[in-house]
C-alpha cells in the first residue's frame, strides 16, 4: 500500500506552512517524512538544504536538532517533573548541567509555567502539558517545528492559547513551523500557506487567503463548509429568503469577494454612482485572514440587464471577483483558476526551508 503519492511540498524559511485533510489523507505521514521518523522509499527530502535521506545515523542525529516535534498526546515522560522533560533533549545532546538549568529555566519563563517546574505531567491541564512539550521542543534551538494535531486534544479556548504560543515561536523565534490539522480554523488563524491531502496525494494548496476565498478543489469546499467562521457559504437560505423578496424589483444577486487594497477603497459606491446603479447588501463579511483583509457579499444589484452588466464590469476592473447568482442556485463557491504555487515539479520531494532558529529568552 502507498500511504504517499507525488507529493511535492515546498515550505519556505520563516513561514507557517498547513497540511489540512481527514483522518487517513496522509499528513503525519508527510510529517514525519520531514525529520525522516519516516523514511520515504522513493523521492527526496530536503530541510535547509540538506537531502535527508543522504545522510547517516550521525548525521541524521545532528539534522534531527534542529527539527523540533510535537504531538495531539502531548507525549510527555510520565514519571519526569516538567523541568525533567524539558531538559530531556538538552541531555541526551549532552549539554552541560549548569546549561540545561538556565536553559530549562529560559524556556519554562518563556511558555508561561516557571510556577509549576517541579509538577509531573498528571499534575496539569492539556494546555499546560502542550507547553511543557513545545519548550521541549524547542531546547536545542531548532529552526523547524512540526505540530501534528497539536490543539486537536484541546478545547477551544486552549487551541486559540496554543496557537497564539506556535504563532509566537514563529515571530520571535524565526522558527518555521509546519502544521498538520483536520480544522481550517487552525489553518486560517496560524499558516500562511496551506496544501489539502486526500488519499496520500496533495489536491490544492496555495496562500491560505485564496484557498479561503476561492477554494478549487471539492474537498477543501468541504472542509471550509464545516468551519464556522469562514463563510464558505454564504447561507443560501438568505439568499433564498432576502431573494425572493427582492423578486419585485428588476436585478441580479451577486456574490463579490475581494482582497487586499480593494477593501478599503470606496468601490462600491463609486461603481453605483459611476453607473447610475443601486444596490442593497443581503448578508456579507469585512475581516482578515493573516494580515491580508478581504470581504465576500452577497448583494442585489438593481437594474436591467444591461446595467448590472456594466456594474460587474466596473467591479471586475476594481479587483473584484463577481459572481452572478441565480434564484433557484444554492449558491455556488468560486473557482476561478489560480496558478499553483508549488515550484518543485518533480517526483516526490519535500522541501522545507529553515528559519533563524530557536533563541528563546
Ligand atoms: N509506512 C507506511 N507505509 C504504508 N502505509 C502507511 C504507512 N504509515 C501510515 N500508512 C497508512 O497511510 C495512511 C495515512 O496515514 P496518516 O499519515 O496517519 O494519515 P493522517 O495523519 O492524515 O490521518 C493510513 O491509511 C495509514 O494506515
Ligand atoms: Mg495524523
Amino acid at each position: 500500500m502507498v500511504a504517499l503519492d507525488h507529493v511535492n511540498l515546498r515550505v519556505q524559511a520563516g513561514e507557517i506552512f498547513g497540511l489540512i485533510g481527514y483522518s487517513g489523507a496522509g499528513k503525519s505521514t508527510l510529517l514525519r517524512c520531514v525529520n525522516l521518523l519516516e523514511r520515504p522509499t522513493q523521492g527526496e527530502v530536503w530541510v535547509d538544504g540538506q537531502e535527508m535521506t543522504r545522510l547517516n545515523k550521525r548525521q541524521l542525529q545532528s539534522a534531527r536538532r534542529q527539527i523540533g516535534m510535537i504531538f495531539q498526546h502531548f507525549h510527555l515522560l510520565a514519571s519526569a517533573t516538567v523541568a525533567d522533560n524539558i531538559a530531556f533533549p538538552l541531555r541526551l545532546a549532552r549539554h552541560r548541567n549548569a546549561d540545561v538549568t538556565s536553559r530549562v529555566n529560559e524556556l519554562l519563563d518563556w511558555v508561561g509555567l516557571s510556577e509549576h517546574a517541579h509538577k509531573y505531567p498528571a499534575q496539569l491541564s492539556g494546555g499546560q502539558k502542550q507547553r511543557v512539550a513545545i519548550a521541549r521542543a524547542l531546547a536545542t534551538r531548532p529552526k523547524i517545528l512540526l505540530c501534528d494535531e497539536a490543539t486537536s486534544a484541546l478545547d477551544p479556548e486552549t487551541t486559540r492559547q496554543i496557537l497564539d504560543l506556535i504563532l509566537r515561536v514563529n515571530r520571535e523565534l524565526g522558527v518555521t513551523v509546519v502544521v498538520v490539522t483536520h480544522e481550517m480554523s487552525v489553518v486560517r488563524r496560524v499558516c500562511d500557506r496551506v496544501a489539502v491531502m486526500e488519499a496520500g496525494r496533495i489536491v490544492e494548496s496555495g496562500s491560505v487567503v485564496d484557498t479561503f476565498l476561492f477554494p478549487r478543489h471539492e474537498l477543501t469546499r468541504r472542509l471550509l463548509a464545516m468551519d464556522d467562521e469562514s463563510e464558505a457559504n454564504l447561507s443560501a437560505e438568505v439568499a433564498h429568503r432576502q431573494g425572493n423578496r427582492l423578486d419585485e424589483w428588476p436585478g441580479r444577486k451577486l456574490r463579490l469577494v475581494f482582497r487586499g487594497d480593494a477593501v478599503y477603497r470606496p468601490i462600491l459606491s463609486e461603481v453605483a454612482q459611476m453607473t447610475g446603479g443601486h444596490y442593497s447588501i443581503l448578508q456579507g463579511t469585512v475581516d482578515v485572514i493573516k494580515d491580508v483583509p478581504y470581504g465576500r457579499l452577497l448583494m442585489q444589484w438593481f437594474g436591467d440587464d444591461t446595467a448590472v452588466a456594466q456594474a460587474i464590469a466596473a467591479l471586475e476592473e476594481r479587483g473584484c471577483r463577481v459572481d452572478v447568482l441565480d434564484d433557484t442556485s444554492s449558491l455556488p463557491v468560486a473557482d476561478s483558476p489560480r496558478p499553483l504555487d508549488d515550484a518543485s515539479r518533480q517526483q516526490g520531494s519535500v522541501n522545507v526551508g529553515a528559519g533563524a532558529g530557536g533563541d528563546a529568552g
